[in-house]
């Protein structure tokens, strides 16, 4: 692993094209209700504050996607989740409003009544192209006849995986760990640990490249809400290999830390530890998370807690990914 100064990480990101919509930096405070006098400090970055399109962790990630995308001459984009998912709301809007034509491909029955983020999608006025199907290949395939019907009317087409989670995606996430180290200064506290949810791998990753750079010296602790704990390191890993090779950076395995603790029964499917989170969050934070990805984070941050993993005299920043437009489901 190199270690290198701070500044790298930015000037190691200069070369790539950036859009800037993001209100960035976010805010980060001290979540005062799970602090208790002597024991750990837990502090919150509030990437659901992100801002453009609602916000949450996409933006960050559309920031260098949809650069890319414009610097290689595309004017459509395409877009592959779920109904209800967060990254095709937040790149609706942003290739909407960069002027490009967008094309979601959302599996799940089509609903009759819109809700959440499919709400929005449909008040974007982007095409939703439906498939009454939960599997990620079915809507893979769908995307790819869609693509090639867009080339033949003479269309140029940026296709983004599920969640954005490429190299390039994943630059957000290496900025993100810069940001966080400025956050550092100026509260005059050194972090160390980093927990967030993690399921298409391109936060984490982005992440672990960033702290490869910079040599910070925490642990990042992606909170798995999909998959089982190997398989999520071993996403993450590899994303990180290839986000690293952009940056010509090398990132150690060990430093990949997955905890699927909080995963229940799988993705989407909430868990009482999970409604327990959410609802502190909201009524002792005023805070609004979702039950499919920051609410099981949370509850592994309150587990953690409980049983006094961290040391006393832990800084632990909880990373508020967004999401929360769910509980408008
Ligand atoms: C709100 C929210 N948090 C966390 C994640 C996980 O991020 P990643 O897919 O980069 O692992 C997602 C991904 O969809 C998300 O929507």
């Amino acid at each position: 692993m190199r270690n290198v100064s701070r500044p790298s990480i930015r000037q190691g990101l200069q070369r790539f094209p950036r859009q800037a919509r993001s209100l960035l930096p976010t805010p980060v405070h001290r979540l005062d209700f799970l602090c208790r006098p002597g024991g750990p400090q837990v502090w919150c970055k509030r990437d659901d504050l992100t801002g453009f399109g609602f916000g949450g962790n996409k933006t960050r990630k559309l920031d260098f996607l949809i650069a890319e995308a414009l610097a290689r001459g595309c004017d459509t984009l395409i877009a592959i989740g779920a109904n209800q998912s967060n990254f095709c709301r937040v790149a609706a809007a942003y290739g909407t409003a960069s002027g490009m034509q967008v094309h979601l491909v959302l599996g799940g029955k089509k609903p009759r009544t819109p809700t959440g983020n499919l709400r929005l999608d449909h008040l974007l006025g982007v095409t939703c192209h439906h498939v009454a199907s939960r599997d990620w290949d079915d809507w893979a395939a769908t995307a790819i006849a869609v693509e090639a019907r867009l080339h033949d009317q003479g269309r140029n087409v940026y296709r983004l995986p599920v969640g954005g989670s490429t190299p390039t995606g994943a630059l957000g996430y290496v900025e993100a760990l810069a940001e966080i180290l400025d956050d550092q200064k100026r509260l005059g506290v050194e972090f160390d640990a980093i927990l967030l949810a993690s399921s298409s791998a391109g936060t984490q990753a982005g992440l672990v490249v960033g702290q490869a750079m910079s040599g910070w010296r925490g642990r990042i602790v992606g909170m798995t809400v999909a998959k089982p704990g190997q398989q999520q390191a071993a996403d993450v890993c590899r994303l990180a290999t290839e986000t690293g090779r952009l940056l010509d950076v090398s990132v150690t395995k060990r430093r990949i830390i997955v905890d699927d603790s909080q995963l229940g029964p799988g993705y989407a499917v909430r868990t009482p530890q999970c409604i327990e989170a959410v609802h502190r969050f909201a009524r002792e934070g005023g805070i609004f998370l979702d039950y499919v990805y920051t609410g099981k984070a949370a509850a592994g941050l309150l587990d953690a807690l409980n049983r006094r993993r961290f040391r006393k005299t832990d800084n632990v920043l909880f990373l508020h990914t967004g999401g929360n437009l769910e509980l408008f489901e």
